[in-house]
């Protein structure tokens, strides 16, 4: 196997240095097809342009005026396109339906071994490239109405292709881009910031140490957003996978072993498709300090829509950004920071306490939302971050419960662990409002493995500003870090 492996990288080095030697918008070289994809049949390739064939992109019926998407699939297995591809397709026509979808399918090169696959971004970059310089001087396309989408490998390939073209590109959007040899690669080599006037990068399985990662783990565009830390995503742990597989059967294994990593993919269809839900994401430097609810701020650009509409604030330093999302689309959710002072008489700490919070607002009710403390500790001040996928609109009442622990515990039962409550301070991600919750009685005292304790809008509140990423903020270049 090693030895097709080896043959086919001495082709490609071979195929390097002739491409090198090569002019101006020589079109022999290049292997990437260009399916242009049609609303009607976003599932088949129907007409194919063809770089240096003016007449194929009469054929196809190109759109001169709209804009194009152009969609990179990455390493494939089974030399076939994922299932993905027409769902992608589908969603950018339902969203902009006057515009040109393209797929470029380089399906041969993409189904070698994965060090040749990647090593063979370089040349499906180049082959972009051309491609993209053809239609900009042959009919003066405009390049701030192309949108590069490249998935996986594709990634990179779509951060090569932007590098070379002569111009730059408008936008590109790296989803998961792949980790394995390219996470300490050159800027040249992977998808970078500079390859186009835009850069947005989703992250969501970038798990393991950086060389094992199948997601790239370094922020590599203006902005890189973690959902979910990044790491590993909800709805893809195997007990969720063998109950999808009883329900519909082994035909989409394929796609629940690589249900992170193919989660950017449907982030950003979500963000195409339920416009009026829209996706936040925030600015942290670091999952930590996201976990603790520190990062909800929207002053300054530290907040912004994750996905299709992205605000493009460019920064010198990568931007880093989390949120939290449910396990299915619609994946947004709403987040709170909390804030409570535990007063005790005694010195007590305790920690990994299971705690449940529920949520009462104007619109709708949360009940029981589950979350577990690393500490608590008496007359200290914690702060974390929850989240519900419900929209309860503004806040009215928070009840709070000090869980029991799963397993029986003697201490549990002979000391009466109790902290007091005067207020819960909590800060709404989405309306940026903050709210001051009091006891009805001054104190409640919260005690483990009893009632919930109470706590209502205190009659004094603090002064909240307006909503921010005001057009003001938006226009910042820099702004920065939170936390
Ligand atoms: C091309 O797209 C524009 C919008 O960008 C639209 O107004 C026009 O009808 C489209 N032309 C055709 C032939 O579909
Ligand atoms: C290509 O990438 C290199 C390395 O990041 C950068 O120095 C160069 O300016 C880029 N060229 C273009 C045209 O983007
Ligand atoms: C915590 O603070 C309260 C007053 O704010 C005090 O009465 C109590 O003794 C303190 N507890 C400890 C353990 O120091
Ligand atoms: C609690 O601990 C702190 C430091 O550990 C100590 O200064 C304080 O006196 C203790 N309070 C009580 C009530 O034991």
């Amino acid at each position: 196997m090693w030895r097709k492996a080896l043959l086919a990288a001495v082709c490609l080095c071979l195929r390097w240095a002739a491409l090198g030697a090569e002019g101006k918008n020589n079109f022999e070289g290049i292997e990437s097809k260009f399916s242009l994809r049609t609303p009607a049949e976003p599932d088949e390739d129907v007409c194919y342009l063809v770089p240096g064939q003016v007449n194929s992109l009469a054929r196809c019926n190109f759109n001169h005026t709209s804009k194009t998407f152009v969609v990179i699939h990455g390493w494939t297995v089974t030399g076939m396109y994922e299932s993905w591809v027409p769902k992608l397709v589908d969603a950018l026509y339902k969203r902009e339906p006057d515009s040109n979808v393209i797929v470029v399918d380089w399906l041969v090169r993409a189904q070698e071994h994965y060090p040749v696959s990647a090593a063979y971004t370089r040349l499906v970059g180049k082959d972009v490239a051309t491609f993209i310089d053809w239609m900009e001087e042959e009919f003066n396309y405009p390049l701030n109405k192309l949108h590069l989408l490249g998935y996986s490998l594709g990634a990179h390939a779509a951060g090569i292709a932007g590098n070379l073209t002569k111009k730059k590109v408008n936008r590109i959007t790296g989803l998961d881009p792949a980790g394995p040899t390219f996470e300490y690669a050159d800027e040249v080599t992977r998808l970078s910031p500079d390859d186009a006037e835009f850069v947005d990068v989703l992250h969501t399985y970038t798990r393991g140490s950086p060389d094992r990662s199948i997601g790239i783990q370094k922020p590599v565009g203006h902005i890189d957003i973690y959902p979910n830390g990044g790491g590993f995503q909800p709805g893809c742990n195997l007990g969720e996978a063998l109950r999808l597989i009883a329900e519909k059967g082994l035909g989409d294994v394929d796609q629940l072993v690589k249900c992170s990593h193919e989660r950017s993919i449907h982030l950003f269809i979500d963000s195409l498709l339920n416009e009026e839900k829209p996706s936040m994401a925030y600015r942290c430097n670091t999952k930590e300090a996201f976990e603790k609810g520190l990062c909800l701020s929207c002053r300054k650009n530290r907040c912004n829509n994750l996905g299709y509409k992205v605000n493009r604030v460019r920064t010198k330093r990568n931007t880093k950004m989390y949120l939290k999302t449910r396990a299915q689309m619609p994946y947004k959710v709403f987040h709170y920071q909390v804030k409570i002072h535990f007063f005790g008489k005694t010195n007590m700490t305790k920690t990994n306490q299971p705690f449940l919070i529920s949520l009462y607002g104007t619109l709708d009710e949360s009940e029981n939302i589950g979350f577990t403390l690393p500490e608590v500790s008496s007359n200290k001040t914690f702060s974390f971050l929850i989240y519900t996928e419900v929209d309860i609109g503004d806040l009215l009442m928070v009840k709070l419960q000090w869980e029991k622990d799963t397993f029986f515990s003697w201490s549990d039962w002979w000391t009466p662990f109790t902290f007091d409550i005067q207020r819960i301070r909590m800060k709404s991600g989405e309306t940026q409002k903050k709210v001051v919750f009091c006891s009805r009685d001054g104190t409640s005292r919260l005690s483990k493995g009893e009632e919930a304790a109470i706590f209502v809008k205190c009659s004094e509140q603090p002064a909240n500003r307006k909503r921010g990423g005001t057009k003001k903020a938006s226009k910042e270049n820099s702004a920065h870090e939170s936390a």
